[in-house]
């Protein structure tokens, strides 16, 4: 019989399709392999390139995962699938509002009692978010089994600056010495490896022990320095989140007048704190070093850091 995957997924640009596109690409040279792609569609679109005030009024919610109405579904919620993969991008620390859109309606039930896959590419803060999405997988009933993240080329300074920059510009190029903004070519490509792993766990029903995949394919990479800064942003984000909710909805205008002092609130903090702790923080890690380690093999649970079997799965 044919196993049938299902592909969930929400992207603005295509990039995150094209890396859920690559990452699938060996099950669907394969006739014994049904791969269903099924795009998750805001009722009310969100803008790309996003207005400035817009791209911080989605914070909120984000945070919050109220999620969005969703456009139905071309399946029907009672499908059965496999093998179910999830492939979301990361707003503010949290799914994308579509995602948790999805999460909080019906059609959530195709991922009960399957074996699913996260799959991830954002600019670098994804650990936050994928806490939020585990708990949420867990109580609709299914069981993660791997999770495979990619993100933005550059180092965490660049990406501060082109990230953002592509979002509220719609430009993606470099310019001053920065990197392109997004996933490098060469990573979106290199996602296939996991499909060909896929194939042959598939192929002999590894997928009905519920247990990880895609293990010893560097399918994700802690970075330590992050962790830190995405508990203290994402309970900054709550706590004015919480107030901002409490004014309004997305979109209202007596919001605004927060945002803005939310905003300059926030770059303050990155100008004059963010540097400080920069000095700080490496001394802090090597005192908890053992912690930090703990925190890092948490994080990457449950595909993990290790490259063992690239040899196996890369070109
Ligand atoms: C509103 C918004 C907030 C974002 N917040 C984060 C974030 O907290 N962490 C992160 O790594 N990337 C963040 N990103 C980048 C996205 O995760 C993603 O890389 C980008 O939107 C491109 O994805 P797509 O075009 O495939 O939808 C954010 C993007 C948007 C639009």
């Amino acid at each position: 019989m044919k196993k049938r995957v299902l592909l969930l997924y929400y992207s603005q640009t295509g990039q995150l399709k094209d890396v859920a596109k690559s990452f699938v690409s060996p099950l669907e040279q394969r006739e014994d392999i049904e791969v269903v792609y099924q795009n998750i569609k805001p009722k009310k679109p969100f803008p790309f390139p996003w207005g400035f005030i817009e791209f911080f009024d989605a914070f909120p919610e984000s945070v919050y995962m109220d999620g969005c109405e969703i456009e139905d579904f071309d399946i029907d919620e009672n499908e059965q699938f496999d093998l179910v993969i999830l492939s979301y991008t990361v707003w503010f620390l949290s799914p994308s509002i579509p995602i948790a859109g999805f999460l909080n309606s019906p059609y959530s039930k195709l991922l009960k009692d399957r074996p699913v896959i996260t799959l991830i590419a954002c600019r670098n803060m994804w650990l936050m978010a994928q806490e939020k999405v585990k708990e949420r997988v867990k109580n609709i009933g299914a069981i993660l089994i791997d999770n495979v993240v990619l993100t933005d080329r550059g180092n965490s300074i660049a990406t501060f600056i082109t990230t953002p920059r592509w979002m509220l510009t719609g430009k993606k190029d470099g310019f001053w010495g920065l990197p392109q903004a997004g996933v490098a070519p060469q990573e979106t490509n290199g996602a296939s490896r996991f499909g060909k792993a896929l194939v042959d766990a598939l192929s002999n029903d590894l997928e009905k022990d519920k247990k990880p995949l895609l293990r010893g394919l560097g399918a994700v990479k802690v970075d330590e320095k992050l962790i830190a800064s995405e508990k203290i942003g994402h309970r900054s984000f709550r706590i004015w989140g919480g107030l901002i909710r409490k004014i309004g909805k997305r979109g209202d205008k007596k919001r605004v007048p927060v945002l803005i002092f939310y905003i300059i609130f926030l770059v303050t903090l990155i100008v004059t704190v963010v540097p400080i702790t920069m000095v700080i923080k490496p001394i802090i890690r090597k005192l908890n070093h053992k912690k930090v380690q703990e925190e890092k093999e948490y994080f990457e649970m449950p595909s993990g850091s290790s490259r063992d079997r690239l040899r196996e799965y890369n070109e």
